[in-house]
Formats: structure tokens, C-alpha cells, sequence
């Protein structure tokens, strides 16, 4: 562990201050210290710490008062507080405050240290789950419903498991390429989830879904006034993956300043918030992905060759479905289960000629797109058993296999007039008159987001004009 925890000491008490600070920062805590309670939240609003060690009785602003004050910032730190006082009264009142535990002097070296590396343990747990939560409501999490099974059945994929469980057990940088839809986020969730680190949730990141202007705030963070708007201080997702693993996606697209900034946290596992002269330490394990051949853009100076080499220690590719058609019949049968669960349709099943028609396909947006279409269909059909005829938009498309265009043709027999588009717009249409035009309320029911939902809105109003 190369962090180390930072420490606030408040106490008006200048020998007191002294030799604790000494001591502590001999047992490697960052030490700091604050002569009075005003001027630790004057600290503490410039500059995050991890456990303030908090004097009750001081001239001035008392323990306690400074304690409300502290609980009060965002993100506080854990506060232990320091009383001379051996009736039990403050002690309780200042924990049901808010403080983390209190200690009465003098307390043994032994004592404090105890104290403050269990406060750590507990901020870090908060700071997760708040790192988590921001993550999912910047919609970089992916929380989504069945996306953590990673079903296989060909070769191939059983070959790549295999060392991808053995690249879990290391904690070395793992990158991993493929297609879009191939599954390198289910794969980089497996690798995490069996790592030493798959308790701790997974921090993500799309480097591509980022506007670079906040490409280095939510990645190191920032101090309270590091520019404007900066109206409080904020973790980046470097310090929420603190002891866990965190998933670059779409690294070919980090632009270029941010890969410098990025290569230097890799290289001295130390980074500064944006505003901060601090360095601070965070022990995180990277794993990045990209449909872009990284080679190439390395050899075009779009990617710098040392990121390069720095993310390149284990390297993984997902092969294309169409490579592992083997692949195929378990993905339809893991997607049927999940959505005759989700739509609450137990019978749901394939027609025989459908689910030819779907395992010769050639899955040009691989297994999201298998997936999506699977959804679609099994939100759509009218009867249990779905017809060929729902996948009307595969059947017109080329295939590499010599037998797909027979097969194609087989199923051309069950195509309908109307198409999927049109079925599909008939469906999302009538839904919306059932739900009163209340359009939260139809997404629900049709299983899509609401943003989806306008979307094609808009394109059914565009169209109609
Ligand atoms: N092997 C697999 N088993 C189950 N679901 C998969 C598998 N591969 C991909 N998926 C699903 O397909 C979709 C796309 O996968 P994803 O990992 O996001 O692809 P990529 O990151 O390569 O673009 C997701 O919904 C995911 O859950
Ligand atoms: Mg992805």
C-alpha cells in the first residue's frame, strides 16, 4: 500500500501538537495541524483529509461546535475527538454528532493509530459507495440488468476466459480489444469480479462519452474554487477506484493532454485534484478497452506510444461473433430467459426457421446487437413463438457462410409486408394512447428508456412531415 492517510490535528495545545504530529508522521500518516476549530474548517474547506483528530476543549470555537461545522462540508472527513474529560457525557454527545470515536487523553500512540486507520477503512467504504453512485448517475456505471453473465460456448471464448481468470488473480493493467459489442465490458466486469479487488464495485469511465474540458476534473477531481463553478470540492474517479479497479472505455479516444496525465498517474501512482498543489496517492487497478486498433493510432501519433506500452501488459481481443458462431445458440437462449423474465412472458420461445435465420447471421454489431434484437423481438411478438418474420431486417442481409443464403431464403417465405420499423412504431404508438400519452410511463412499459422513446418520437414526427 503506497497511501497514505492524511491527518488533520486540531488542538490549541502547541506541545501537544508537536509531539503528536512527530509521532504520527513518524508511523507515516500525512500529518497537518490547526491551532483552533475556525481555522481547521478553513482547512478543511481548501484541502481534503482523510480522519481529523479533534480537540474538545479549546479557546474559541469548541470541539463540538467545530465537529457540527465539519459534519456539515461535502464529503467531510471522519472526525475522532480528543477530550480530557473521563465522564462518559461528551464523548456519547459528540458521537451522536457525527464523530467517528472519541479518544481521552492522554491516549497511547498505539491507541490513536488504532483509531484513525479504522476511520480511514470507514471513509473509504463511504467514499466508494458515493464514488459508485456518482459513477451511476453519470450514466458511466453499468448497472445494467443480466449485463454480468458472460456466456460461452465456442473455442475461442473458452480459451479467452480462461486467461482472463488468470489475469484476474494479477493485478497488472489488462487492455482489451474488439468490436463494438463484442463484450469487453462483460469481460472487464468478469476480470474484476474475480480479482482480490472484486468486492470494491468497479469505477468506469467512457473516455469517448467525455467532453475534454471535464475530462480532468472527473478524473483527479477538485478543490472547492479550482475554477469557476468549482462551488465545492469534488472527488475524481481516480479516488473513488481507491483500492479497486477502474474501467477506461473507449481509451483511443482520451485526448491527448489527459493520456500525459494519465501516463504520470500510471507511472507514480500519485495524481493532484485540479487546484490542489497536494499529490495524493490512490492504489488503483486499470483495465482499459478500445474498438480502435490502438496500434495504429500509435503509428499516426494519436496515441501516445508510452500510454501505449504502460496499458499493454496483458492484452486481450474479443473475437467477432461471426468468429465464434458457436457462440450463438447459448446467447439466444441467455437473452430469451432474461427477457421472458423482464416482459414477464414465460412462454416465450423461437420458431425453428427463426432461430436458423438468427445463427446464420452474421451479427455485424456482434452480441449487442444479437441482444437487441432478441429484446425487440420479444417485446413486439404477438404470439409466444417468434417468427422468422420479426427479423425480417436480417434476412435481406449478406452472409459469409455458403448455407446462410439458403437459409435466408427459407425464412424470406415468412416475411410479412409491414416491416420490423413499422410493426415496431404501430406498438410503441398504441402504448403511448393506452398510457394517456404520458410518455415516462410507456417507456416503462416498452422496456426502453425515455430518451429512446423521444428519440423515435421525434424521428415518427420528422417522417410524418
Ligand atoms: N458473452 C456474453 N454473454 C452475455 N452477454 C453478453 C456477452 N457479450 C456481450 N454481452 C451483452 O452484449 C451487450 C454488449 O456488450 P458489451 O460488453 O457492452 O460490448 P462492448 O463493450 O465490446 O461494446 C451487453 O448488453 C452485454 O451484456
Ligand atoms: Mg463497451
Amino acid at each position: 500500500m503506497t497511501r497514505k492517510i492524511s491527518v488533520l490535528l486540531v488542538d490549541d495545545d502547541p506541545l501537544l501538537r508537536r509531539l503528536v504530529t512527530e509521532q504520527l508522521s513518524r508511523s507515516g500518516f500525512e500529518m497537518a495541524a490547526a491551532v483552533s476549530g475556525e481555522e481547521a474548517i478553513e482547512a478543511l474547506q481548501a484541502t481534503d483529509y482523510d480522519v481529523v483528530l479533534l480537540d474538545m476543549r479549546m479557546t474559541g470555537m469548541t470541539g463540538l461546535d467545530a465537529l457540527r461545522e465539519i459534519r456539515r462540508l461535502d464529503d467531510p472527513p471522519e472526525v475522532i475527538m480528543l477530550t480530557a474529560d473521563t465522564s462518559l457525557g461528551t464523548g456519547i454527545e459528540a458521537m451522536r454528532l457525527g464523530a467517528y470515536d472519541y479518544l481521552t487523553k492522554p491516549a497511547t500512540l498505539d491507541e490513536m493509530e488504532a483509531v484513525i486507520r479504522k476511520a480511514d477503512e470507514k471513509r473509504r467504504l463511504v467514499r466508494q459507495n458515493a464514488g459508485l453512485r456518482a459513477a451511476a448517475t453519470r450514466g458511466t456505471s453499468s448497472g445494467e440488468e443480466g449485463a454480468h453473465t458472460l456466456v460461452h460456448a465456442s473455442e475461442a471464448m473458452r480459451g479467452l476466459v480462461s486467461i482472463a481468470e488468470s489475469a484476474a488473480r494479477l493485478d497488472s493493467t489488462v487492455i482489451l480489444t474488439g468490436e463494438s459489442g463484442t463484450g469487453k465490458d462483460v469481460l472487464a466486469r468478469f476480470i474484476h469480479s474475480r480479482s482480490a479487488r472484486g468486492d470494491s464495485p468497479l469505477i468506469t469511465i467512457n473516455c469517448g462519452a467525455l467532453p475534454e474540458a471535464l475530462f480532468e476534473s472527473e478524473f483527479f477531481g477538485h478543490e472547492k474554487g479550482a475554477f469557476t463553478g468549482a462551488t465545492a470540492m469534488k472527488r475524481g474517479l481516480i479516488e473513488a477506484a481507491d483500492g479497486s479497479t477502474l474501467f477506461l472505455d473507449e481509451i483511443g479516444d482520451l485526448p491527448a493532454p489527459m493520456q500525459v496525465k494519465l501516463l504520470h498517474f500510471l507511472e507514480q501512482g500519485r495524481f493532484r485534484r485540479v487546484g490542489s498543489t497536494r499529490d495524493r496517492a490512490s492504489d488503483v487497478r486499470i483495465i482499459a478497452a478500445t474498438n480502435r486498433r490502438l496500434a495504429e493510432d500509435v503509428q499516426q501519433g494519436r496515441f501516445r506510444i508510452d500510454l501505449f506500452y504502460r496499458l499493454n501488459v496483458i492484452s486481450l481481443h474479443v473475437p467477432p461473433l461471426r468468429d465464434r458462431r458457436e457462440d450463438i445458440p447459448a446467447l439466444l437462449d441467455h437473452f430469451l430467459a432474461l427477457y421472458r423474465e423482464r416482459f414477464q412472458r414465460p412462454a416465450l420461445t423461437l420458431s425453428e426457421a427463426a432461430r436458423r435465420l438468427l445463427e446464420s447471421s452474421d451479427w455485424p454489431g456482434n452480441v449487442r446487437e444479437l441482444r437487441n434484437t432478441i429484446e425487440r423481438a420479444a417485446a413486439l411478438s404477438e404470439t409466444d413463438e417468434i417468427e422468422a418474420a420479426q427479423f425480417a431486417q436480417l434476412a435481406g442481409r449478406e452472409t459469409t457462410t455458403a448455407a446462410a443464403p439458403v437459409r435466408a431464403r427459407e425464412a424470406d417465405a415468412d416475411v410479412p409486408t409491414r416491416t420490423l420499423e413499422e410493426l415496431e412504431r404501430q406498438h410503441i404508438l398504441r402504448v403511448l394512447e393506452e398510457t394517456g400519452g404520458n410518455r415516462e410511463r410507456a417507456a416503462i412499459i416498452l422496456g426502453i428508456s425515455a430518451r429512446t422513446l423521444y428519440r423515435k418520437l421525434r424521428e415518427y414526427e420528422e417522417d410524418g412531415k
